[in-house]
C-alpha cells in the first residue's frame, strides 16, 4: 500500500514534457490484434494501463518486446481467441476493446467485463449495439460480454444512442473486420478517436471522417506498422491546473495546442495566463484568480476527466462557481475528500456541484477516489502550505506516468512512501 506525501505551498516552475495518450494508447494497442502483423508502437506513456493490456495481448498469444519504456514491438501473428482471465480484464475499462479486436478476427469472443473508475453506471449498451449491427449475436449480463459471428461481420450504418468515445472506438476496431462498408454515426469526436483511425489506416484501413459526427470504415485486411501515440491532452491540462494552482509558471512541451483549446479558454477566463508555442504551452499564474461555470460535454466540449482538477482551481478562486457533468451519473465522490481541506462545496443533485471559492484550504489525510480524482487531490495539495497525505493513490498509477518524478523536477515536495509494513 503506498501513499503519496505532499508538502504543499510551493509555485511549480520549469518545464515538462507529456507523454502518450492514454485513452488511445490501449485501443491502439488492441486494434493491433486485427493486423496480424508486427506493429511498432512509440510513446506510450509508463502507466498500469499499457502494462495491464501487455499483460493481456501475452495471455492471448501476442510476442511482446518491450523495447524501452516507451516502445514496444508487438507480433500478433500467434494470437489465439483463449480465454482471459476476468481480474486481469477488470483491472482496467479499455479491456472492453479486446471484445471489438478478438470479434473482428476470429468473429467470436468472450470475456468478464471491464473496470476502471467508479463514476456510477457505465453500460455497454452501444458496443452491443454496434457487434449486433454487423451482424454478431452479442450479449452482455454487466458480468460478462460475448459476440458471435459464425457467418462473418458485415458493414452496416451504426446509430448510437449517445456521444460515447469507448464504443466508437469498439465499432471502428470491429468493423475493419467485416466485409463491407460500416458508417458509424453520431460517433465520438475525441482526437483519440483520429489517432486510433490513423493507427489503423496506417496498417492498410480505409477510414474517413474519424474526427467528425460520421466515420466510415471499409473493411480489409491489415497490415503491420510502425506508430507514434498523440500526447495526452489531459495529462497535458492535469499540469496546467497545478502550474495554476500553485502561482507557478510551467511550459508544457510536447502537446498538440488544438486539443486543449477547451480547457485553455476556461483558464484564461479564470485569469490565468497562457502562451501557446507550435508545440507547447506555456501556463502561469501571478494573479488571484476568479472563478468560472463549466459543463461537461464530448469533446470539442469541456471534458469531463478535467472537472474534478477544475473544482480545485475554483476552490483556490475568487467568487462562487459550478460544474455542470452532463456524462456522467456520479463524479463527485471527490467533493468529500477536497472538504476534509476545507472547501466550501454544495452538491445539487448528482450531477451539479456549487463551489465557493476563496476559503483557504488546509492540510489533511485524503484519498484517491478515482484517477482524476487523484490528480485533483494532488493539485490541491500541491497548492496548500503543510503537509497533505493522499491514500489508494493505484488509482493515479493507472493513468499517469512519473507523476512524482515530473512534480519534483517542477520543484514540488512530494514523495511517495509504502506503508504497507509500517
Ligand atoms: N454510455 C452508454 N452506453 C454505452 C457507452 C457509454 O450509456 O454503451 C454512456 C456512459 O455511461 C457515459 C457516456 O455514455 O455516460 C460516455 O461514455 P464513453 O463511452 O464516452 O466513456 P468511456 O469510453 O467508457 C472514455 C475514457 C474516460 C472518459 C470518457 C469520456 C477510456 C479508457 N476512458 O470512457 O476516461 O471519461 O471516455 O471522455 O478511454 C479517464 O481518463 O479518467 C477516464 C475516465
Amino acid at each position: 500500500m503506498e501513499k503519496l506525501i505532499i508538502d504543499g505551498g510551493r509555485p511549480l516552475n520549469g518545464r515538462i514534457k507529456v507523454d502518450g495518450m492514454k485513452n488511445v494508447a490501449s485501443a491502439v494497442l488492441f486494434a493491433s490484434i486485427v493486423t496480424r502483423g508486427v506493429c511498432t508502437i512509440e510513446n506510450l506513456p509508463n502507466i498500469k494501463e499499457v502494462s495491464v493490456t501487455l499483460d493481456i495481448l501475452r495471455t492471448i498469444g501476442a510476442k511482446v518486446s518491450v523495447i524501452d519504456e516507451s516502445t514496444v514491438v508487438l507480433d500478433t501473428s500467434s494470437v489465439e481467441n483463449v480465454h482471459v482471465p476476468e481480474e486481469l480484464i477488470s483491472k482496467i475499462r479499455a479491456s472492453y476493446y479486446l471484445a471489438g479486436a478478438m470479434l473482428a478476427r476470429f468473429k467470436e469472443t468472450e470475456m468478464g467485463f471491464p473496470g476502471g473508475c467508479d463514476f456510477g453506471k457505465r453500460p455497454i449498451d452501444q458496443h452491443i449495439k454496434a457487434f449486433r449491427a454487423l451482424g454478431a449475436e452479442a450479449y452482455t449480463d454487466g458480468e460478462h460480454i460475448s459476440a458471435r459471428a459464425p457467418h462473418g461481420l458485415t458493414g452496416a450504418e451504426i446509430y448510437f444512442d449517445c456521444v460515447t468515445v469507448g464504443g466508437t472506438i469498439n465499432a471502428m476496431i470491429a468493423a475493419v473486420g467485416a466485409e463491407g462498408m460500416t458508417v458509424i454515426n453520431n460517433a465520438a469526436r475525441e482526437p483519440h478517436i483520429v489517432d486510433l483511425a490513423n493507427f489503423l489506416n496506417t496498417c492498410g484501413a480505409h477510414i474517413s471522417g474519424a474526427g467528425t459526427s460520421v466515420i466510415k470504415v471499409r473493411g480489409g485486411e491489415l497490415h503491420g506498422c510502425t506508430y507514434d501515440i498523440i500526447p495526452d491532452m489531459l495529462e497535458a491540462g492535469t499540469y496546467m491546473v497545478a502550474a495554476a494552482a500553485t502561482h507557478g509558471s510551467v511550459y508544457i512541451d510536447g502537446i498538440i495546442p488544438k486539443h486543449i483549446s477547451s480547457i485553455s479558454k476556461k483558464l484564461m477566463e479564470m485569469g490565468v495566463n497562457i502562451t501557446e508555442f507550435d508545440d507547447g504551452v506555456l501556463v502561469s499564474a501571478p494573479n488571484e484568480l476568479k472563478s468560472t461555470n463549466i459543463e461537461t460535454m464530448p469533446y470539442p466540449g469541456f471534458p469531463t476527466d478535467m472537472q474534478p482538477l477544475m473544482a480545485v482551481l475554483m476552490c483556490l478562486a475568487k467568487g462562487v462557481g459550478s460544474i455542470n457533468e452532463t456524462i456522467y451519473d456520479d463524479r463527485f465522490r471527490y467533493v468529500e475528500e477536497l472538504k476534509r481541506m476545507g472547501a466550501h462545496i454544495n452538491l445539487l443533485g448528482s450531477r451539479r456541484a456549487e463551489i465557493i471559492g476563496g476559503y483557504p484550504l488546509t492540510p489533511a489525510a485524503v484519498r484517491a477516489v478515482d484517477l482524476r480524482a487523484g490528480a485533483a487531490m494532488t493539485v490541491a495539495a500541491l497548492a496548500t502550505p503543510g503537509r497533505t497525505e493522499i491514500d489508494d493513490i493505484y488509482h493515479l498509477e493507472r493513468g499517469y506516468s512519473d507523476l512524482v518524478g515530473k512534480l519534483k523536477s517542477l520543484g514540488a515536495s512530494i514523495k511517495k512512501i509504502d506503508y504497507t509494513n509500517l
